[in-house]
C-alpha cells in the first residue's frame, strides 16, 4: 500500500545526492519506520537499567511502545509494552519494578516476566468454550522477535529473520568493547535517567551530523571562543587550565583544517566511526592514577592498547551514537517525520577511579546535555535544515564533498586521512537506507 503511494522510491537516492522528500514525506517516514526501525536491531538499553527481577524500563522501537524487563531467571526480555486483553499499555510510566508479575490495570490479568499469561480473573467460567485458552499465544504479551546482549548492551529486532546482532554490528562492536575495557573490570553501569530531547526535523538530520566533522569548527565556533577566553583568563590568575574548559575550548581552537586531518570508516549496514580522539588523556595526578589502576588490571601493553583507540564517535544506523572515550551514547527514537527523540545516557566505568566518572559528567553536561550552548547551536541547525528542505527553494540535498575519492576495501569504504570532512558518512548511510527501503520479494 504505502510502496504504492510512494512509487519509484529508487529515484529519490543517487549516490552523491538525494531529494529533500527523504527527510520531509510522511509517507517515506511510515515506510522507514516499517522497513528499518521496525525491522533491524534497535538499542533498547543497558541491562544495569533493569538490575534485579521484575523491573522493566519503557522505550520505543520504530512506532511501537516495548519494554525491557529482568525475569526471575536473570534474563533480559523485550516486549511489547502492551496487553493483549483489550489492547491497554501494561506500564505507563518511564520504569519501576512489576513486582511478582505484571498486573494489567485495567481488568487485572496478570502476566510473568517473560510475557507469559500468567491468570485472568474468572478464567473457567468466563472463558469456557471460547478461542481464549492458556495455549493460545495470543493470550500471551507479544515478546520482540529476537533479543541479543553485547557486553550489558541490550538488542531487540522485531522481525524474525535477519542478520544476528554481531554480524549487523560487524566492526562497530568496537564501540561497545572501548566503552567497556576502559573499565578495570571490563564492564560499565548505567548513570540512572538520561536527558531527552525533542529534536523539530527528521531523524536523518541528526544522524549525519554526527559524523560531520565540517560543522564543529564553524557552527560551535563562537562558544569554542568564549570558552577559550575564560580558559585563558583562569589560566591568567591560577597558572592552570581546568579540564572542562578544554571539552568546550577545543571547538575553536580545533580548525577545520585539523578536522579534515581526521578519517571517517564507513561500514555495511550503514555504520560508520569518526576518528580523532580529543586528547583526553593529560598526565594529571588523576589520569596518572587511573592509568595505574587500568595497567594493574590488563597490563602495560594492553592498557596502551586501550588507552590509544582512536575514536571519536561510532555511529550505529539507524538509531544510536556512542561517544566511547567519554562512556555516553545517544540512542534516537523517530516520532514522526519531522519530530526525532533522542535519549542521552552516560555511563561509569567499574573499578575506575571516581574522578574519571566526573570528566565524562563535566562532558555529558557541557557538551551533551540539552542545555549547552553546543548542542543549542546544532538544534538550531537541524530545525533549519528541515525547515529548507520543506521549502520548494530546491530538490536536491548535496552530499558531493569528495565524492569520487572514496576507497573501497574488504566492503569498508575508508576516506583518505586527509579527507576527515568528506561527505562518505552521509553516502554511506543513504545507500545502506536504499538497500533496506527497497521492496521485499
Ligand atoms: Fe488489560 Fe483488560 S486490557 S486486562
Amino acid at each position: 500500500m504505502l510502496h504504492e503511494r510512494v512509487p519509484n522510491l529508487a529515484k529519490f537516492v543517487e549516490p552523491d545526492r538525494v531529494r529533500r522528500e527523504v527527510y520531509t514525506d510522511a509517507a517515506i517516514f511510515e515506510m522507514e519506520m516499517e522497513r528499518i526501525h521496525e525491522r533491524v536491531w534497535i538499542y533498547c538499553g543497558h541491562e544495569t537499567q533493569v538490575p534485579k527481577a521484575g523491573d522493566y524500563y519503557t522505550t520505543q522501537i520504530g512506532r511501537q511502545p516495548m519494554l525491557m524487563v529482568r525475569g526471575k531467571d536473570g534474563k533480559v526480555n523485550v516486549l511489547y509494552n502492551r496487553c493483549p486483553h483489550r489492547g491497554s499499555m501494561m506500564c505507563g510510566d518511564r520504569s519501576g519494578n512489576a513486582g511478582e508479575f505484571f498486573r494489567c490495570s485495567y481488568h487485572s490479568w496478570t502476566f510473568h516476566h517473560d510475557g507469559k499469561l500468567r491468570a485472568i480473573p474468572m478464567m473457567e467460567s468466563g472463558y469456557a468454550g471460547t478461542r481464549w485458552t492458556r495455549d493460545n499465544p495470543d493470550c500471551n504479551m507479544k515478546r520482540a522477535a529476537r533479543v541479543e546482549n553485547y557486553r550489558g548492551f541490550v538488542f531487540a529486532s522485531l522481525a524474525a529473520d535477519g542478520p544476528g546482532l554481531l554480524e549487523f554490528l560487524g566492526r562497530s562492536k568496537i564501540a561497545f568493547d572501548d566503552i567497556c575495557d576502559r573499565s578495570p573490570e571490563g564492564e560499565v553501569e548505567v548513570v540512572p535517567n538520561c536527558f531527552r530531547m525533542i529534536q523539530h526535523s527528521n531523524w536523518k538530520i541528526f544522524l549525519e551530523n554526527q559524523l560531520d566533522a565540517l560543522h564543529p569548527s564553524v557552527t560551535h565556533q563562537s562558544t569554542g571562543r568564549a570558552a577559550r577566553d575564560v580558559e585563558l583568563e583562569i589560566e591568567k590568575r591560577t597558572g592552570k587550565i581546568p579540564l572542562s574548559y578544554h571539552m568546550l575550548s577545543a571547538f575553536s581552537t580545533v580548525t577545520i583544517e585539523k578536522w579534515d586531518n581526521f578519517q571517517t570508516l564507513n561500514y555495511p549496514y550503514g555504520h560508520c566511526i569518526l576518528t580523532g580522539y580529543m586528547g583526553l588523556r593529560p598526565k594529571d595526578p588523576d589520569t596518572l592514577e587511573y592509568e595505574r589502576v587500568l595497567e594493574k588490571a590488563y597490563g602495560e601493553k594492553r592498557k596502551e592498547e586501550i588507552l590509544t583507540t582512536n575514536i571519536h564517535h561510532v555511529l550505529i544506523y539507524p538509531g544510536l551514537s556512542v561517544q566511547s572515550p567519554l562512556q555516553q551514547l545517544r540512542a534516537v527514537r523517530p516520532l514522526g517525520v519531522n519530530r526525532t527523540l533522542t535519549e542521552i545516557w552516560h555511563f561509569r566505568l567499574k573499578g575506575a577511579p571516581e574522578p574519571i566518572y566526573r570528566r565524562a559528567l563535566a562532558y555529558y553536561n557541557l557538551v551533551n546535555s540539552p542545555s549547552t550552548m553546543i548542542n543549542a547551536d546544532d538544534l538550531e541547525n537541524f530545525w533549519k535544515a528541515h525547515q529548507g528542505l520543506s521549502s520548494d527553494g530546491g530538490d536536491w540535498v548535496s552530499f558531493h564533498r569528495h565524492y569520487g575519492r572514496d576507497a573501497e576495501k574488504d566492503g569498508m569504504v575508508e576516506t583518505a586521512p586527509n579527507c576527515g570532512t568528506s561527505e562518505a558518512p552521509m553516502r554511506n548511510q543513504m545507500k545502506a537506507w536504499t538497500q533496506y527501503m527497497a521492496p521485499g520479494e
